[in-house]
């Protein structure tokens, strides 16, 4: 799915604050720590809480291989500054519709409401488009998680539909909003965003007003 250079264990994605860099082994105990928090799992259709022991090596080890083989591309969200910190992680994965990936992501509790996990998103829409087939990302997020929706909107995601959806860690179902962004729409939200920053050649030969 992903090209070569996601599955080489060097690769990261730089933004503002962050790094977005493969797990390692060392960072099996701050992930327990921070997603076996029951706010974090009850979000997400995968992670299990109480958390199991021995499920945070399970993931380094399986996301390692998965990124390894180009199948899928999970990353460790770390302060730039201090990147044997974890603050989160941040998953794009393959959905029966070749076209289409699918995001995932989490952001450990002392951590929420500084617009990181808005931030690691954007870095990774980039990369899903820039360097995986995919013409379109999608979201489901609980109908009831409702920062994650604002994360999901900051980035240009559109509500597409809703659904009741098993989640294996949940052992329940629950109502999803599924959201989706297409390519198309992801290039004219940068392509703005370019402009807005980029001055034309032409206005730098008007004179300022007086
Ligand atoms: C959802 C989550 C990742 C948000 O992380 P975060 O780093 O705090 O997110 P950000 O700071 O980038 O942005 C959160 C946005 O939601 C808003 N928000 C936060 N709590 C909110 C709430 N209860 N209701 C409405 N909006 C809320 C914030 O104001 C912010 O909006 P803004 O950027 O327009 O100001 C984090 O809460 C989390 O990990 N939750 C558990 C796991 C999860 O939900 N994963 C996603 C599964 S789809």
């Amino acid at each position: 799915m992903f090209n070569d250079i996601t599955s080489d264990d060097v690769y990261r994605i730089e933004t503002a604050r962050l790094w977005l860099r493969w797990p390692r082994a060392a960072d099996a105990p701050q992930i327990a720590r921070y997603a076996g928090e029951k706010a974090v799992a009850e979000m997400t259709s995968r992670i299990r809480h109480p958390y199991p022991a021995g499920d945070a090596e399970r993931y380094v080890l399986e996301t390692r291989a998965n990124n390894a083989l180009g199948k899928s591309l999970g990353l460790i969200i770390t302060p730039k500054q201090r990147p044997n910190d974890v603050l989160g992680a941040i998953g794009l994965a393959e959905t029966p519709d070749p076209k289409a990936i699918e995001i995932g992501y989490w952001i450990g509790v002392p951590f929420w409401r500084k617009g990181y996990a808005s931030e690691a998103v954007s870095a990774a829409i980039d990369t899903g488009f820039e360097l995986s087939d995919a013409t379109r990302i999608e979201a489901r997020v609980r109908t009831v998680n409702a920062a994650s929706r604002q994360v999901f909107e900051n980035n240009g995601f559109s509500y597409s539909s809703d659904e009741t959806l098993f989640m294996p860690a949940r052992e329940a179902s629950y109502p999803v909003h599924w959201l989706a962004l297409e390519k198309v729409a992801w290039s004219v939200r940068k392509a703005g965003a370019s402009a807005l920053i980029r001055p034309s050649p032409e206005w730098s030969k008007v004179a300022m007003p007086a």
